[in-house]
């Protein structure tokens, strides 16, 4: 049984006067992948970016208690704690860089690596996120050029350069076509070996392909949470049954 990387006991995320995360409760044990499931606006951005802190930088206010392996994470300096949780967004961040300087630049601030170990491990993140193939001729290449669907698999390969303990990724496949999403799906699934990760996304069939458990949320509360087989095959709540009902698979 492997052990919980992540347990979140009744935060609430307050924007002004408005409550947009109610009560949240939920734990995640590492290698797993969670889908955060629900309908546009249900707080599940609101959710991932309160797991790094980015909420605050917004203006929320965060209650309640976050534990990173055990660690509560008032005790953990900001810096850490976002080389501990890497989060993607839905449109990919890259530096206006070269593919390459995307790469190292991240590994040369966050790690103490030389040059041969920045080598390697460029090298093996561009073949963790498939995108060594494609690239590898062409790494002083601007990374801009690239397409939507390289562009999200490099954003990724950044955000595994600091090795977190957990990846957050919101949405990733939204924007791709099959190829690029089938690229993503595979990644995530090698990636469980070492990672634990929690991805949201709309596409059902997406979470029945790669999820371990499903977190479905509803107006800024988890109505239903378990192992995805069950979510799927016997639904508890009303709500989650006419969820998938709706969004048909
Ligand atoms: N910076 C902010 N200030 C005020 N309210 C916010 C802010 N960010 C999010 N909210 C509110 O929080 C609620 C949840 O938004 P959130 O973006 O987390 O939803 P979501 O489930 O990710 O939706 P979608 O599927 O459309 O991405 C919404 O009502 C939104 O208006
Ligand atoms: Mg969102």
């Amino acid at each position: 049984m492997e052990k919980d990387v992540l347990n979140v006991e009744n935060l609430n995320v307050i924007f002004g006067k408005k409550r947009i995360l109610k009560n949240i409760n939920f734990s995640i044990k590492e290698k797993e992948i969670t889908v955060i499931l629900g309908q546009s606006g249900c707080g599940k951005s609101s959710l991932l970016k309160s797991l790094n802190r980015i909420i605050e930088e917004e203006g929320g206010k965060i209650e309640g208690n976050i534990i990173i392996d055990g660690i509560n994470f008032n005790d953990i300096p900001l810096q850490s704690l976002r080389t501990k949780i890497g989060l993607v967004f839905q449109n990919p961040t890259i530096f206006p860089f070269s593919i390459e300087k995307n790469l190292t630049y991240a590994l040369k601030y966050h790690n103490n690596y030389d040059n041969k170990e920045i080598e390697k491990r460029k090298i093996e993140l561009l073949k963790q996120t498939k995108l060594y193939d494609e690239v590898k001729d062409n790494l002083h290449m601007f990374a801009g050029k690239l397409s939507g669907g390289q562009k999200q698999r490099l954003s990724i390969a950044r955000c595994l350069s600091v090795k977190p303990k957990i990846i957050l990724l919101d949405e990733p496949c939204s924007a791709l076509d099959v190829k690029n999403t089938m690229f993503i799906e595979e990644m995530l699934k090698e990636l469980k070996d070492k990672y634990t990760i929690v991805i949201v996304t709309h596409n059902l069939a997406q979470a029945k392909r790669i999820g371990d458990n499903i977190i479905f949320m509803d107006n800024g509360e988890i109505i239903e949470i378990g192992k995805s087989e069950e979510f799927f095959n016997s639904p508890k709540k009303t709500l989650s049954k006419e969820y998938i009902q709706y969004m048909g698979t």
